[in-house]
């Protein structure tokens, strides 16, 4: 009987558990309800009385070293064990990357140009862009079958009374000042569209930012210094300003908004290069028209023009967008081509 214990002892110990497999042949070979070390303790009954004791203590010895060789094999194996659904074969490998979007550039600049109006106190507007005749032209001084009517090519929907698609975003100064009381500070970016011809310059929708300043003593120096705040933000330190007399409705006086392009030298265009085409060799490009607001849009929208006065202005954001990314044809705009947009998934302003 010792020696057939002796024996199991090597046995045991030998025994080389590897994986799944061998740990069972291993288990029921010698633990299990059938194996060796269970059958000797059958047999004990059979050995004389007086030697049961030493037997007895050697075939615990036996069967603690079987269990515990048992034990330590099956947590090693755990350990180590195949993968499992909640546990991926290899923590170290480098997972799968999400194909992130990016915003379309439009978007970004739109965002950073109200986040630098933000930042000197402008707050955010928004309006309709199905419009009425009212908020798009007459409150704002255009005068009924005044040529400018014309001049903005618009889109209606429904004629008498007129619903249409706004050509621009200053509906939105008309439904602020009417429903608000002076301070007014805000600015309103949005789509806006006219019946042009698609071309490199031109489409029927695109995207205008307005800006809408009205309180006490508001003068053209405000609207100058915060427009060349602005494009110095945007564009860049040496980035100059010009003002050049124009027309609208609604602003007297009325300016176009130039910037400098490229070089930020009047006379230098980087923008263009040698063709031209966008400065026209003047070393400005024109971003959009501004003024102070008419007397006459302040009394229609109810707030006292003796009082109050205010400045307004409107800029082209694809026009930005375009000198901001030297961007040549203003349908790529539209046409959602990812080699395009992809361009812009780093783009930091
Ligand atoms: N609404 C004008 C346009 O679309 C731009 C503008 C806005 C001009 C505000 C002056 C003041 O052309």
């Amino acid at each position: 009987m010792t020696e057939r214990i002796q024996q199991l002892l090597a046995q045991v110990e030998e025994f080389a558990i590897t994986d799944r497999e061998t740990l069972e042949k291993f288990r029921l070979a010698f633990v299990a309800k059938k194996g060796s070390i269970p059958e000797l303790f059958e047999q004990l009954k059979t050995v004389p009385n007086e030697l049961k004791r030493t037997v007895g203590a050697e075939l615990n010895k036996l069967k603690e070293s079987a269990q515990a060789k048992l034990k330590l094999k099956t947590e090693q194996l755990e350990a180590s064990s195949e993968p499992t659904a909640d546990q991926p074969q290899d923590l170290t490998l480098p997972g799968v990357p999400y194909a992130l979007g990016s915003l379309h550039p439009l978007t970004q600049v739109r965002n950073r140009i109200v986040e630098i109006f933000e930042r000197i106190g402008f707050n955010l507007a928004d309006g309709p862009e199905i419009e009425d005749d009212w908020h798009n032209f007459t409150a704002l001084n255009f005068p009924p079958d005044h040529p400018a009517r014309e001049m903005q090519d618009t889109f209606f929907l429904h004629r008498q009374p007129d619903v249409l698609l706004r050509t621009h975003t200053s509906n939105v100064q008309v439904r602020l000042m009417r429903h608000q009381k002076p301070p007014i500070r805000s600015i309103m970016p949005g789509r806006v569209y006219r019946n042009e011809a698609i071309s490199a310059r031109a489409h029927c929708f695109f995207h205008q930012v307005e800006g809408l300043y009205v309180d006490e003593n508001v003068g053209f120096a405000d609207l100058k210094q915060t427009l060349y705040h602005f494009a110095k933000e945007l564009f860049g330190k040496q980035t100059k300003i010009r003002f050049r007399p124009s027309f609208f409705p609604f602003t007297e006086p009325s300016a176009e908004i130039d910037i400098s392009c490229g070089l930020h030298e009047p006379g230098v265009c980087q923008l263009c290069g040698g063709a031209k085409n966008i400065c026209k060799g003047t070393g400005w490009v024109e971003i959009g028209g501004s003024g102070m607001v008419h007397p006459n849009v302040l009394a229609a929208c109810g707030i006292d023009p003796e009082r109050y006065t205010g400045f307004a202005f409107g800029m082209g954001i694809e026009r930005i967008t375009m000198l901001k990314y030297q961007i040549k044809d203003l349908r790529l705009f539209a046409e959602n081509d990812v080699r395009f947009l992809r361009q812009f998934s780093q783009a930091s302003l």
